[in-house]
């Protein structure tokens, strides 16, 4: 499923980058070698980095 139709950014990826330390959607496009175009995937990788951050912090407590 793709997360981000202008650069054709699937879910997968956004994770991986969320995992290699991504923790904005504009580090999210770096990792995928893109910029934002017409940003519309913004507020869902600002969520799955959220809820990537919230399962660290359970994790760690
Ligand atoms: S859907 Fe991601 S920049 Fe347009």
């Amino acid at each position: 499923m793709y997360v981000c139709n202008c650069n054709a950014i699937r879910e997968r990826q956004v994770h991986q980058a969320i995992a290699c330390g991504a923790s904005t959607p504009k580090a999210i496009f770096a990792h995928a070698g893109c910029q934002a175009q017409c940003a519309k995937c913004v507020c869902e990788m600002r969520e799955m980095i959220d809820e990537a951050q919230a399962a660290l912090k359970m994790a760690a407590e």
